[in-house]
């Protein structure tokens, strides 16, 4: 595929636009909310990343990923105008069928709104077939908060209740959002867990101190979902790199719901 547009978001995480070189594949393509695909840069190998862009947008996927390690490093040494594999889409989907004409509560945090952002836009993108939308979104800084241009177009938006936190001391002179972990701000933002459903993805602290506070909050273990992070390689049950127990990552999630995940064997 073809990087259209490379966006750094902070110092770290890049975002790529990614056209077909195929049109045929252009024409084609389709993929649902919460799928990923393997990325490669030629040379030095592939990586996993979510499809950050909406479902209901065709042409193109995005991508937002962090320096981590070799491919990383080396995906972030490309601009637009260069090529990079694409492989996908692949695993399982948030089921947003389920979640039509009810309240949506987004929580998300750091390099965690990507998978988040596809089915936020996905959901905006047809908003009449759903109720409220929240979303609480927390990065440890100012600097480190992903999609800034989005973020101010949400906080705008008269039908999208947005809160923004930084962890203590992350804050600039100028922030105007909240000071506090995320869950301490699901908790403060208190969505109703009336017909609604909860999604949430971030790192395995923030899910760990959020899920209780949902449950406080009235939500059940089967309306709260999340996407699980397990190495991979093929991204297609092939290769045993991905799983919990009998589960595979790649195959049977990457998005479980809260009331799966407490059935997985401890490993997790
Ligand atoms: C379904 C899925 C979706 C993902 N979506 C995204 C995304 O949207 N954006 C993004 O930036 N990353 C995402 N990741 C994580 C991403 O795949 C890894 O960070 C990336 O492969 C690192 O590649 P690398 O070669 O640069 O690093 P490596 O050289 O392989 O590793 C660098 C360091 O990161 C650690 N590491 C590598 N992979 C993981 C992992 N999966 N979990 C925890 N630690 C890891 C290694 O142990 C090492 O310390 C996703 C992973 C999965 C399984
Ligand atoms: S990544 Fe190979 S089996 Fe899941």
């Amino acid at each position: 595929m073809t990087i259209a547009e490379a966006v750094d978001e902070t110092p770290d995480t890049r975002t790529f636009r990614l056209t077909f070189q195929d049109p045929a594949v252009a024409e084609t393509f389709a993929f649902e909310a919460g799928q990923f695909g393997e990325y490669s840069a030629f040379g030095a190998g592939e990586s996993t990343f979510c499809i950050a862009s909406p479902s209901t947008r065709r042409g193109y996927v995005e991508c937002t990923f962090k320096k981590a390690g070799k491919v990383t490093t080396a995906l972030s040494d490309l601009n637009a105008g260069d090529t990079i594999g694409f492989r996908g889409p692949y695993g399982n989907n948030f089921p947003l069928d389920k979640m039509e004409g009810a309240n949506l509560v987004f929580v998300a945090g750091g390099i965690g709104l990507a998978p988040v952002r596809s089915v936020i836009w996905t959901v905006l993108d047809e908003r009449e077939k759903y109720g409220d939308v929240t979303i609480v979104y927390g990065a440890r800084s100012v600097s480190d908060l992903v999609y800034k241009r989005e973020l101010e177009e949400w906080a705008g938006r008269a039908d999208v209740k947005l809160w923004q936190t930084v962890d203590p001391g992350g804050e600039t002179p100028d922030w105007k959002g909240e000071i506090g972990f995320v869950p301490t701000i699901v908790e403060k933002a208190a969505p109703s867990a009336d017909n609604a459903f909860a999604i949430l993805c971030g790192p395995p602290i923030m899910i760990k101190f959020t899920l209780p506070v949902l449950q406080k909050l009235g939500f059940q273990d089967s309306r709260v979902y999340t996407t699980l992070e397990n190495r991979m390689k093929c991204g297609i049950g092939k290769c045993g790199r991905c799983n919990i127990g009998p589960v595979y990552v790649c195959k049977d999630g990457p998005v479980f719901s809260a009331e799966e995940i407490a059935r997985l064997p401890q490993e997790f």
